[in-house]
């Protein structure tokens, strides 16, 4: 029997204060009609002034241990995946381990911006099947209101806050997860960009008038590549791992923007049933968007053991990803 990475457990949490699509319209030129339309999305949460991605991520975090039933001291390994992290250095994953007491941790952070779950959890695989971990968490946290123009409508509308953890353990068995696959084309490198703060751009006066500290899309173009291209993805996917799609049981994507969703269903076959979607009331949390969806799914019964559940995701980078998972 091969070795397998299995989630023993999930969490989620997400900021407590509502900023809906009514009172957007009351901040810049937009209407609820436009943001339902276009985009799905109905209401996201936004993170208190008082907290850090590392606070959301904590949260997330004790509930996925408190769900697979370990204690921080379990763990050997934590990999935090934000493009929203607390500072860029120390990592965020080393304030979490800290913050968790987890002292017998590795602990990183991982960047492929909305397809940081994706790309997290291909590395976490990694580390349980070649047995350098048996007990990791993978974290996804996300404070993307703080890199927000509130004066842009093609952004502030869309990205929001939110963090979800998933435990991750060896099996022998037939069960976990079964393949991920993962892909970047740095070609298309500025369609979503955060230039300020870094390197390139450094924090100085110049820069924060040019409005380089925040998110910057080009939303349309972007939307083309990502329907394109996750309708490769899952195709591709499914038929390298010998599966018909009337055999998922479900498909949770990256919660962008319910368009692509429906495109990406539509080319499987898939009735909405079997899709997971929560963005009418998160909007867009980068990476954190599939294990918050993960965590919801179950605990609405809609994952159940022997299913075979389908992640795919698209974001910044340009990076995309898959995994299939038979639960
Ligand atoms: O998370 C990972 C990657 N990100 C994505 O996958 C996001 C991909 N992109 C999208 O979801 C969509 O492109 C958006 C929701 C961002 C925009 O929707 P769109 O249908 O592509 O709109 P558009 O950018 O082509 O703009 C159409 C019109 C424009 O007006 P004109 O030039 O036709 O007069 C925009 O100025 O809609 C206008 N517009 C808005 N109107 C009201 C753009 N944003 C808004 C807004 N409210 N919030």
């Amino acid at each position: 029997m091969p070795l397998r990475s299995k989630i023993t457990g999930t969490g989620s949490y997400l900021p407590e204060k509502i900023l809906d699509n009514f009172q957007l319209e009351k901040m810049v030129d937009t209407s609820d009609e436009w943001i339902t339309e276009r985009t799905g999305i109905k209401e996201r949460r936004i993170a208190g002034t008082d907290e850090a991605t590392s606070d959301l991520c904590l949260k997330a975090s004790k509930r996925a241990l408190r769900s697979a039933g370990l204690k921080p001291s379990d763990l050997d390994m934590i990999i935090v995946t934000t493009m929203s992290g607390d500072m860029p250095m120390p990592s965020t994953a080393s304030i979490l381990q800290g913050k968790l007491g987890a002292k017998n941790a590795a602990a990183f952070d991982l960047n492929a911006a909305c397809s940081g779950f994706l790309y997290g959890l291909s590395v976490a695989d990694s580390f349980i099947t070649s047995r350098k971990s048996s007990r990791l968490l993978l974290v996804s946290g996300e404070i993307n209101s703080r890199f927000i123009n509130w004066e842009d409508r093609s952004t502030c509308v869309i990205f929001a806050d939110g963090a979800g953890a998933v435990v991750l353990e060896p099996e022998s068995g037939k069960r976990g997860i079964i393949s991920t696959r993962l892909y970047s084309n740095g070609e298309l490198w500025d369609l979503i960009t955060l230039p300020g703060g870094g390197s390139k751009h450094p924090i100085r006066e110049a820069n924060i008038n040019s409005k380089l500290h925040f998110i910057h899309m080009k939303g349309n173009e972007t939307f083309r590549v990502a329907v394109k291209t996750l309708e490769r993805l899952v195709t591709d996917t499914l038929h390298a791992d010998g599966l018909k799609p009337s055999q998922l049981s479900l498909l949770i994507p990256h919660q962008a923007n319910i368009r692509i969703i429906n495109a990406t269903a539509e080319r499987l076959g898939l009735p909405m049933e079997k899709v997971f979607v929560n963005l009418q009331k998160y909007g867009n949390t980068s990476s954190a968007s599939i294990p918050i969806a993960i965590d919801e799914a179950l605990k609405a019964g809609r994952i159940n053991e022997g299913d075979y559940v389908l992640l795919e995701a698209f974001g910044s980078g340009l990076t995309w990803a898959s995994a299939l998972i038979k639960w």
